[in-house]
């Protein structure tokens, strides 16, 4: 996302504010949490928006670049609707495991869905990654031109809950 929007000098002053070679960033290998907040901190402060404001951005943009990468293939299956390609995140995460046995890759829950709202409980060992969740959900959204709005409505237990408020159909 910083090469994209503001270009590889960016990136470099990114890396190295973040005090990091990009050797440690390689395709289909883990690193530590603490290289992707380092990473977060110094991308946030190269873009100037705060670290919520980036990984919500960030989640935006994962979308949109997965559509068109190597993983284009992975988000077309995943579903033709919000609603399936939600409720198909966890195979997809799965089966991702199988090739990178050190993720942790997080659970997803549809609790209750109607034509206004979608409701669902997100599970991670990791904290702090709601705003990227929002962000990832505003993605969907966009991917399949569907107007609505999303937000963290907080915690229950293990679940962290998201609500999707869909915009009401145009009157025929
Ligand atoms: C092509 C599509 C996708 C691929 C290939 C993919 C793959 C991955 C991978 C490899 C990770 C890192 C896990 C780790 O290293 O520990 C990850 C994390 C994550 N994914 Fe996906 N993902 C995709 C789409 C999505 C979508 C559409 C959502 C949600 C709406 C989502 C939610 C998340 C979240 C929230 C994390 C952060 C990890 C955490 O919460 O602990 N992913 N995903």
């Amino acid at each position: 996302m910083i090469l994209e929007q503001f270009g590889a000098q960016a990136w470099d002053k990114t890396l190295s504010a973040a005090d990091l070679d990009d050797a440690i960033l390689v395709s289909v290998q883990s690193y530590p949490d603490d290289v992707t907040f380092r990473l977060i901190s110094a991308a946030a402060a190269t873009a100037g928006l705060t670290v919520e404001d980036t990984l919500h951005a960030f989640g935006r943009h994962w979308v949109r670049a997965s559509a068109q990468g190597p993983y284009a293939g992975v988000l077309q299956i995943l579903g033709t609707s919000l609603l399936e390609s939600l409720n198909n995140l966890d195979q997809m995460h799965a089966s991702i495991q199988l090739a990178m046995p050190g993720a942790q890759l997080p659970q997803f829950s549809v609790l209750s869905q109607d034509d206004r709202s979608i409701r669902l409980a997100y599970y991670s060992k990791r904290a702090g990654l709601e705003s990227f969740v929002c962000g990832l959900l505003d993605g969907m959204l966009e991917k399949f031109a569907t107007p609505g709005f999303v937000e963290f409505s907080g915690q229950d237990g293990d679940a962290r809950i998201f609500t999707i408020t869909l915009a009401e159909p145009d009157a025929a």
